[in-house]
């Protein structure tokens, strides 16, 4: 590392886009069990800003100032004195707790795979927070089966552009939701239906699935009990869950976390690889845009992923 000085977006507290602040910071430096990684891309999701905004101050606080972002790609620029898993130079992704939006960050191993080469850096970057929810939700939470049918909501966007492909390469029978404007899209992504929630209401068309996947919470989530069948799974990532309501219809309804391991991570990006499932990068900024970045995803409407592409604004 040529320098010891690093560019970082960092919050000093709670607040709207204008506490994104673009510092000259110290460069972190390895733990004994971390490694330093030079970052590429970083994901913007939707956490980020919610973290910024002070929406989970109660239940998990943030130490400021801190650099947001959890979702990373880049490459290895060092390595502490127990890591043996990677070596410098190697092309990783991951997921760390905060610290994404920076050119450095130094992150513990547990949740770090490798990059297969197919794959770019803001392509793997949106794989943490994204793919992996989609994963958790489909094959870990629902157990999903060949030839069932389910609903995924918000089909669009960063974690649903994943599950209909997820749900698709494992044969299920997908019907989405999503604005007009996202119609064809979720369509060529492998869904057999898809909704458009501005023009019908999907109870209306949509009946005893096997699996409705929420990311939408709200009145969709309260809506989404009655179309799942007796025996059936509600998951949903954005909204509170009744259990009541789910003992009364005979479904099984959580929220689902996202707790993947390192190794789940890297069978993930070896699906993509190989061409069963790609990443859809809707806009990508350079770090110093970040506010806008935030801008973009806080209205809550678009395609897939959006992405920090750290390098490019150097
Ligand atoms: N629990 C977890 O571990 C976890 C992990 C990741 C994300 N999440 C949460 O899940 C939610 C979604 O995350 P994301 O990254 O996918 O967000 P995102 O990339 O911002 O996508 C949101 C999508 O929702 C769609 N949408 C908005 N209103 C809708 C409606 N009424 N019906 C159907 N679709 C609608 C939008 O599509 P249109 O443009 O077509 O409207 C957009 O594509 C967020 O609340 C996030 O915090 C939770």
């Amino acid at each position: 590392m040529k320098t010891s000085k690093m560019q970082a977006i960092r919050v000093h507290q709670y607040g709207g886009v204008e506490e994104l602040q673009l510092e000259s910071i110290e460069c972190p430096r390895p733990g004994d069990n971390e490694v330093l990684i030079k970052v590429h891309a970083a994901g913007v999701l939707p956490i980020d800003w919610k973290q910024r905004q002070g929406i989970f101050k109660h239940l998990r606080p943030m130490q400021f100032p801190y650099i947001p972002g959890s979702a990373i790609a880049g490459i290895i620029e060092d390595v502490g004195k127990y890591v043996t898993k990677f070596q410098i130079g190697q092309e990783v992704f991951g997921r760390s707790s905060t610290g994404a939006y920076a050119e450095y960050i130094t992150t513990d191993i547990e949740r770090l795979a490798i990059k297969p080469p197919e794959l770019s850096f803001a392509e793997a970057a949106s794989i943490s927070g994204g793919a992996t929810t989609a994963w958790q939700a489909l094959f870990v939470n629902g157990n999903i089966q060949k030839g069932q049918r389910v609903l995924i909501h918000g089909a669009a966007g960063g974690v649903g552009s994943f599950a209909v492909q997820l749900a698709v390469w494992q044969g299920a029978q997908v019907i989405g939701t999503c604005s007009a404007a996202n119609v064809e899209m979720v369509k060529a992504l492998g869904a057999s239906e898809v909704i458009d929630y501005t023009s019908c209401r999907f109870e209306d068309i949509v009946k005893e699935v096997d699996m409705v996947l929420d990311t939408v919470g709200g009145d969709t989530l309260e809506r989404s009990y009655a179309v799942v069948k007796r025996g059936g799974v509600l998951l949903s990532f954005a909204g509170q869950i009744s259990p009541e309501k789910a003992r009364e219809l005979g479904i099984r309804a959580e929220f689902s976390n996202t707790l993947l391991s390192a190794d789940a991570m890297q069978e993930i990006a070896q699906v993509m690889a190989d061409g069963h499932v790609k990443a859809i990068i809707s806009h990508s900024y350079p770090l110093h845009a970040a506010r806008d970045a935030h801008i973009q995803s806080q209205t809550g409407h678009g395609r897939g992923r959006i992405v920090l592409e750290i390098q490019r604004s150097l």
